[in-house]
């Protein structure tokens, strides 16, 4: 079906699933948006995140897309069934599919999870991991400081390796042998993260498992495009462009020259009815 994908994140962590989903299904179109005004959600409250998760689909809707990808774990985690009753399209989070991989991967059944405060709250991956694995033990550690680590691009040196190894010491001392990358921002640290872990942990780019899972989803409902048309991706952010153009062309491997500026608080006001009458 020759309609785009929309995909959304609180700024450029969403871009870890476009990398793979342009790997893996090279002929959609993908339209995205990175809430970069609002930027953290991870520290934010429920209610707030739910909100913010339903003016960004709302966003997105306008471009007539087929299935909606929450590409940021913390509205994944806290305002997925919101979008789910208000939208009737398909709705692909990050949770579920980094829950079910690290299920399939982990040989002592010891899960470790890091994320944002708000995710890691939330306990929404320890849920989906305990609902497919009773005995998993799971061990969930809230990262506050890598969010802004990775915005800066600082994805190694000093600071970083500090930072992670801090956060990540009871996770080894507890013989985790997979862990769960709960944030769209830290596939950008992977290889920071293995050196601290001596490559002795699976890490489960939770991007790389929902690019399957909505490859899945596309097959199965018929909806993938069969032409073979050249499409450009959109991608649309809520401030200044220039630092999401800078990282994320160093993060994709090529040049993003399609990321346009919106006027956000405009768009809110212009569709204040449609917005009013969702019960958060
Ligand atoms: N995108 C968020 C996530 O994956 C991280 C950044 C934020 O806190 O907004 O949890």
């Amino acid at each position: 079906m020759n309609k785009p994908i929309g995909i959304f994140d609180s700024g450029l962590g969403g871009l870890t699933v476009v990398k793979e989903l342009k790997k893996q299904l090279p002929n959609e179109q993908l339209i995205y948006f990175g809430d970069t005004a609002r930027i953290p959600y991870g520290t934010k409250s429920k209610e707030l995140i739910q909100q913010f998760a339903m003016e960004d689909a709302r966003f997105l809707m306008q471009f007539n897309i087929k299935l909606l990808i929450v590409a940021c774990n913390t509205a994944s985690s806290l305002a997925i069934d919101t979008l789910r009753e208000h939208f009737s399209l398909p709705i692909v989070g990050v949770v579920r599919p980094g829950a079910h991989a690290a299920t399939v991967q982990t040989k002592n059944n010891k899960i470790g999870i890091i994320g944002t405060p708000s995710t890691i709250n939330s306990d929404a991956y320890a849920d989906e991991i305990k609902l497919r694995m009773d005995t998993a033990d799971v061990y969930s550690q809230a990262c506050p400081l890598l969010v802004p680590l990775v915005e800066e691009g600082w994805l190694d040196g000093d600071i970083t390796r500090l930072t992670l190894e801090e956060y990540l010491n009871t996770l080894i001392k507890r013989d985790v042998d997979t862990l769960i990358l709960g944030c769209t921002h830290y596939p950008l640290l992977k290889k920071s993260i293995e050196k601290i872990t001596q490559g002795r942990m699976n890490l489960i780019d939770s991007g790389l498992e929902t690019a399957k899972t909505v490859k899945e989803i596309l097959i199965k409902e018929n909806l993938l495009n069969l032409d073979n048309q050249e499409f450009k991706d959109q991608y649309f952010v809520s401030d200044n462009p220039l630092k999401f153009q800078k990282i994320g062309s160093m993060f994709l491997g090529e040049e993003l020259t399609n990321v346009k500026r919106i006027d956000f608080e405009k768009f809110l006001m212009e569709n204040k009815k449609l917005l009013k009458n969702i019960q958060i």
